[in-house]
């Protein structure tokens, strides 16, 4: 699995963010990857990753090899995308390249906020961040992890959340389809206690990505 270097402002757009989201209160940002979110959006913001266990030397070799890796899937597969919110593959690529520093430099100079952890089980306590987010992660590796597993990281994302838990994209890396069993998970998530909302964003890439999944924990 890469490990990608999205950038705050792909975040904004990926999760529909206000500032009010974001002045709120504590962020989670669970599978984080080589993402500048935090480092850009600042001391509120946690996050967590299993790849983080390696260490900030091999991390840097890994992201760096992540920016080249999906350079190359996705100038192999240049019909999958839209090109409208980025502009061009250049700007897109700069974006990348620019996050993946910001991330590395922040990881030095605040690893404290940088966690080792994976779904579905997270080392952080119930209702620990007001509001969760995920990116690229659930049901975009849906061709290799069952609903079973989706169940459970779910569960798990709204255990640390105090409010609301969002998750970009909801469709599978490489054909873009949407995920069979998605209802099937928002009808448990109901029987929980949790609303459930699929809501369009502004962002645009991946053919089919267009929405978010929005849980609202039962604790508000
Ligand atoms: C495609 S990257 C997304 C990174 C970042 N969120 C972004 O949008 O650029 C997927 C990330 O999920 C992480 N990951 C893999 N298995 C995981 C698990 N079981 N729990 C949490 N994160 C996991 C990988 O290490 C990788 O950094």
């Amino acid at each position: 699995m890469l490990v990608t270097s999205r950038s705050a402002a792909e975040y904004r757009a990926m999760f529909d963010l206000t500032a009010t989201d974001l002045a709120a209160g504590s962020v989670l940002d669970c599978c984080a990857g080589g993402s500048s979110f935090a480092a850009e959006t600042g001391a509120r913001v946690v996050a967590v990753d299993p790849a983080y266990a390696i260490g900030r030397r091999a991390l840097a070799e890994t992201v760096l090899s992540g920016l080249r890796d999906g350079d190359r899937i996705i100038d192999r597969n240049r019909e999958r995308f839209e090109w409208g919110w980025y502009g061009t593959p250049e700007r897109r690529a700069a974006a990348r390249v620019d996050a993946a520093h910001r991330f590395l430099a922040d990881l030095g100079e605040r690893p404290g906020r940088y966690l080792a952890g994976a779904l579905p089980h997270l080392p952080l306590a119930d209702a620990s961040f007001e509001l969760v987010l995920c990116s690229h992660m659930l049901f975009t590796w849906a061709n290799q992890l069952d609903a079973d597993w989706h169940r459970a990281a779910l569960a798990e994302l709204v255990r640390v959340s105090r409010r609301e838990v969002r998750v970009f994209p909801l469709v599978v890396q490489g054909t873009g389809e949407p995920v069979g069993f998605l209802d099937e998970l928002r009808t448990g998530l109901a029987a929980s206690g949790h609303r459930t909302e699929v809501r369009d964003v502004p962002y645009r890439f991946q053919r089919g990505a267009h929405a978010m999944l929005v849980v609202r924990t039962g604790r508000r």
